[in-house]
């Protein structure tokens, strides 16, 4: 593999004995893709952060790094943790859980990741067309392929690390113009009515990450548009949940110009949505509404504002989960919401806390990625549209 004069100097140690093993365990991930170099990166973000999730071995590997003085060589943010970095005594955190939790965030910061807490980096760094960055959250990267044009593989957390240490990528998978056409075209327009008039994107998400897998799926007929950011959010999530794809490219809203000449093809039956959001439809006596998978935007929570502002309190408990910048500007409503029964947290969010642990067992959510999740870890969910959820939260339902 070609190495460029600044990496052989990398890996001699001339950068430190930290950049040189981050290259190193690149270059081997690189060589196993195949390829033939490596590409610079502009932006690093970070999953696998949580406690819950990546354990003491996850804890000792990042204090290891940050012991033998690693450093990003390129901007880098955090997904989010398990626990509202302020309000963890409100969610049943263990001491044990809320002191480990505290030491994965500061060896991440100690080595110069942003501790951004968000899975929704794509709000808010610059990331352009064609940029070349290493990210590990699956909503964010398929966001970052499919709407920005950015250029990512789907990597996992310690791999994003150790390329924003190294700040290179392997240029291979998703690097690389070759893996970016369409290997499967899917066709929803004989389903696209009840999907836009029930607003069941995240149904779409789920069905489009089961019927492509691996492959790159080319989607038409949904009627998307770029502005349509909350559809297209919740889409992207649900097919990262049910399938392993780092894009997505969906007709009128992806940038880049593709293909499909003599790619296969399926066409969606209104049927096979409806039998895909049955799976999501458990019975519950008193769910909570959890939103915000992926973290909801400045907008979002301000729609959710806008809803109870005419409206007495919850009659179910409603959380909201945003990133902490979000949290900040929405200021007094905080109080406002909480007197009204309605949550909000930043930092984590409903898959990656104990969620039990401060909200049971029974989940309302618009979300199909959560309510992927959260199925496979036991808890009862019924997926419904944010109208609906809300609607439920209220006691308005149909
Ligand atoms: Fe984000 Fe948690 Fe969903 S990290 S995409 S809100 S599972």
């Amino acid at each position: 593999m070609y190495l460029e004069p600044e990496e052989e100097k990398i890996l001699d140690g001339e950068y430190g004995e930290a950049k040189a093993l981050a290259l190193k365990a690149v270059v081997r991930v690189a060589e196993a893709a195949g390829a033939q170099r490596l590409v610079r990166i502009k932006h690093a973000h970070v999953s696998g952060i949580s406690y819950k999730n990546i354990g003491d071995e996850g804890l000792e590997f990042l204090e290891g790094l940050a012991r033998r003085g690693a450093r990003v060589s390129v901007p880098a943010t955090m997904n989010p943790g398990g626990f509202d970095t302020v309000l963890w005594p409100y969610m049943g955190v263990s001491r044990d859980f809320m002191e480990k939790q505290f030491r994965i965030i500061k060896a991440l910061s100690d080595m110069g990741v942003r501790p951004t807490l968000t899975c929704t980096p794509y709000l808010y760094e610059n990331i352009q067309f064609g940029d070349h960055v290493a990210w590990s959250e699956s909503n964010a990267v398929l966001y970052a392929n499919s709407v920005i044009g950015a250029r990512t593989n789907r990597d996992g957390g310690p791999l994003a690390l150790l390329e924003a240490i190294s700040g290179r990528a392997p240029l291979a998978g998703l690097h690389l113009d070759s893996n970016r056409r369409p290997q499967l075209v899917i066709d929803f327009r004989e389903a696209s009515q009840i999907i836009r008039e029930k607003s069941l994107y995240q149904v779409a998400g789920l069905l489009i990450g089961k019927l492509a897998g691996d492959k790159v799926p080319l989607v038409k007929g949904l009627g998307l548009t770029r502005e349509d950011v909350r559809d297209v959010k919740l889409l992207l999530a649900a097919a990262g949940a049910t399938g392993g794809m780092g894009l997505v490219l969906i007709d009128n809203v992806s940038p880049e110009r593709y293909d499909s000449t003599g790619v296969e093809k399926v066409s969606i039956d209104p049927v096979l949505v409806k039998e895909v959001h049955e799976e999501y439809r458990d019975d519950l006596s008193d769910g909570v509404v959890v939103l915000g998978c992926p973290h909801l935007s400045l907008e979002e929570v301000l729609d959710v504002i806008s809803f109870f502002s005419e409206r007495g309190s919850a009659k179910r408990r409603v959380m909201l989960y945003t990133s902490r910048q979000v949290y900040d500007s929405i200021g007094g409503y905080v109080e406002k919401l909480r007197k009204k029964n309605v949550f909000v947290f930043a930092d984590t969010c409903m898959v990656v806390s104990p969620l039990s642990g401060y909200a049971g067992e029974e989940v309302v959510t618009d979300s199909g990625k959560a309510a992927f999740y959260l199925k496979a870890q036991g808890y009862r969910v019924a997926l419904k549209t944010r109208r609906e959820a809300l609607a439920y939260a209220v006691g308005e339902e149909e």
